[in-house]
Formats: structure tokens, sequence, C-alpha cells
């Protein structure tokens, strides 16, 4: 019996070892990849690869980029090769490059490469990460729906989930001055969402992080709540359409906290027919994963000056043009950029106008700083902790 016994742990233990040993040889082998290419390359190790969402403290995939972005940039690189495990991660870091594959050569670059499987689930085959012509097919679909037409009528849903909004504020106001922003504003844009099956958390991700500077900067919370109450004078205390359109310095705010953080941190492409770049002798083959850093391209002092800093005034008429082409990519560029963003700004706007002209926002103490940003919140960039404001309701005869 001890024999059987003896033998039987002796032949587990050897496939055990074996299968180890050939996963280990497998991994060794495949992180080769760029080192082949002739492309520099961050040094892998078993069984990552390069990513850093597995170490303590776990790193954003989009930070991780950020720093290997910032690091071969300095060394005068123009991409980097990354492994996540054992596949090979091209991360562009030249603005040319990054031109070249979301618009000039996006024949080469059609999808996303984020899994998705429609059969067995019809949630993850939304636009975001459906591939190919199925994806033309459905955005040819879907697009009628945000003609200005459309996006009028979609406008009177905004505007009561505005004030419906308005009314939860007040009630959890009576109870508490400190409200949960990220909880409050994701119920309102799911409430407006939901009945037109799009999906974005963007637009809450996006209202609470600008709030949240707004409370770091009250001179800039007045200049906006200024600018609405001017904008609404002339259309009757309304919040239309038009109002919204006319407010030029929330448009800057909102652009800037895009800048600042952005709801993609990184984007992802696949190439998909092998791709020569342009005045070399290397090729990207068909199948590659592709990311390129929004996050470190806005936060690179070559493109914004004092990138930290938040600034809406980079986004004036006057300073607008001064951005450089493709550094700025809240959403993506070219044949492929994201076609809820009509919506999502408006959506944004409307929040923002309700919000800033009832009450003024400042930070509760229970709010962590500095803020730190989920690894594992996979689209949309978004805070680890909860974002708590104090609210106070601004008398209306005060304007
Ligand atoms: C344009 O940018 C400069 C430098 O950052 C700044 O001093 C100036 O105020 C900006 N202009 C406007 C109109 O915002
Ligand atoms: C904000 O960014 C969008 C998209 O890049 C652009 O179309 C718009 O003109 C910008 N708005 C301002 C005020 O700069």
């Amino acid at each position: 019996m001890m024999m059987v016994w003896e033998s039987f742990v002796f032949h587990i233990l050897t496939v055990i070892i074996t299968v180890s040993l050939g996963v280990y040889t497998y991994f060794q082998w495949a992180f080769k990849y760029w080192e082949k290419k002739g492309i520099p390359y961050v040094t892998p190790n078993f069984p990552f690869g390069t990513i850093k969402l597995f170490s303590y403290p776990p790193l954003p995939f989009g930070e991780m980029c950020k720093q290997y972005y910032n690091e071969y940039k300095a060394k005068g690189y123009k991409h980097v090769g990354l492994y996540v495990f054992s596949r090979p991660l091209y991360l562009v870091l030249d603005v040319e490059y990054i031109r070249n594959i979301l618009s000039k050569d996006f024949d080469h670059f059609v999808d996303r490469g984020i899994y998705y499987n429609e059969k067995d689930d019809a949630l993850s085959g939304n636009l975001f990460t459906i591939e190919g012509t199925k994806w033309k097919n459905l955005r040819a679909k879907i697009t009628p729906t945000f003609t200005s037409g459309k996006m009028k009528m979609m406008f009177q849903i905004l505007v009561e989930s505005g004030s419906h909004m308005k009314d939860a504020i007040d009630i959890m106001r009576s109870k508490d001055s400190a409200i949960n922003i990220k909880d409050t504003l994701s119920r309102f844009t799911m409430n407006t969402i939901g009945s037109y099956a799009f999906g974005h958390e963007t637009s809450s991700t996006t209202m609470t992080f600008c709030l949240f500077e707004l409370t770091q900067h009250l001179d800039i919370q007045e200049n906006v709540r200024q600018e609405i109450n001017e904008v609404l004078k002339r259309h009757n205390g309304e919040i239309t359409y038009d109002a919204l359109t006319e407010m030029k310095y929330m448009g800057q705010v909102i652009n800037e906290t895009l800048r600042k953080y952005p709801p993609s941190a990184c984007l992802n492409r696949k190439c998909v027919k092998d791709y020569k770049l342009p005045d070399t002798n290397i090729e990207i083959s068909s199948g590659t994963a592709i990311a390129i850093p929004v996050l470190a391209v806005h936060h690179d002092p070559e493109y914004f000056t004092d990138p930290e800093k938040f600034d809406p005034d980079r986004f004036s008429e006057e300073n607008k043009s001064l951005i450089k082409p493709y550094t700025y990519l809240p959403f993506g560029e070219g044949p492929r950029i994201c076609i809820g963003l009509r919506f999502g700004l408006l959506q944004t706007k409307m929040g923002l106008a309700v919000l800033l002209k009832n009450y003024r926002f400042t930070l509760n103490e229970k709010t962590k700083l500095p803020l730190k940003m989920d690894p594992f919140s996979t689209f949309v960039s978004n805070t680890e902790e909860d974002i708590w404001l104090n609210v106070e309701k601004i008398k209306q005869n005060e304007y």
C-alpha cells in the first residue's frame, strides 16, 4: 500500500515539475520577442511580464504606461516593447507614430483587441469592444441616434433627470451636509442613460473629478458659476440646449478635467495587417496589441507646461491652437472617435450647470488625499475611495 502511495506522489510531482519547467521555458522564449524585433523593451519578469498590477502597491495600467513612457522617452526612444504576462504589448511614445496609428494608417489598426463575446454576453458586445466589420455596421445603425434633432429630444430627458438630481441632493443635504459625490452622480447618469442602452461611466467620473478640482480652486468655481448665471439670464433662467452651448468657460473647465483625468488612461488598438514603421526596417506584426498612453501624454511637460496644474486657460480661444495635434486624446481620435461624445459632454454640462447654479462645493475632510486611482477599474479611470463634498445651498437672489 505504502509503495503505491509513494509512487503516486512521485508521479504527481514529476508532472508538476515538468509542466512548470515547460511553462517557464515557454515564457523565456516568449520574452525574446521584442529583442528579436529590434525594438527597445522593458525587461520582463516571470510570470507577469512588465505589468505591475500584482505588485505592492498595485500600479494601475495607465500609470504603468506613464512610468515606462517617461523613462523610455527620456532615453530618446519612439516606442518600447512591454509584456502582459507572456504577450507582447507595443507602447507608442512618439506623437507622429500615435497620429499614424489613430488616423493615417488606421486601416492597419482597426480593432481594439479587448475581449468580447457577443453570443454569451450581450452587454460586452457593445460599441466599445466590438471588432472590424461588425463595428462598422453597428455604428452605422447607431449613429443616427446622435443627430442634432434626436439630441434635442434626449435633452428633455437630461433636463428632467437634472431636476431629480437636485431634489435628491436637497433631501440628502437635510440629513448631512457632506455628500458622496461619486455615488450621487453615477445615479444621475445611470437614470439618463438607462433609457438609452449606453453605456458609460465617463460623464459621472468627469463631473466628479471636475467638482473635486473646483473645490481646490474656488476662484475657478466662482467663475464657472458666474458664467452659468450670466448665460441663464439671457435664456429666461432655463437650462436649454443653446444655453449650455454658450457656456464656453465651462467647456474649457471640462476639457482641462479630461486632460488631467482622461477616462481612458490608455487607448487599445490591435494591429490587423503587418505594418512597417515609416523610415525603419521594423515591422509590427498582425495580431500585436498596441497601447497609446493617453494619461502619460496629457501629463508630459513637453506638451502641457506644468502638467499637474489645473488650468482651464489652456483651452481658451487664444491658447487652444497652441495644443499640438494628437497630444490631447480624451476620447481617442480619428475614424474611431467616440460617438457618444457629444451626448456625454452635454450630460456633463447639464449636471455641472444644475449643481453649480444651486450649490457651493468644498472638500469634506472625509476625502482621502491625494486621490488614488483604482488599479482594477477596467474601462474608465476611477478613484479607489469615495470623494466627499460639503454642499452649501445658494440663495437664488444672491445673483
Ligand atoms: C493663455 O496662456 C497663457 C500662458 O499659460 C496665460 O498667461 C494666459 O492667461 C492665457 N490666455 C487666456 C485668454 O486664457
Ligand atoms: C474641448 O475639446 C474638444 C475635443 O478635443 C474640442 O472639440 C473643443 O473645441 C474643446 N473646447 C474648448 C473650449 O477648447
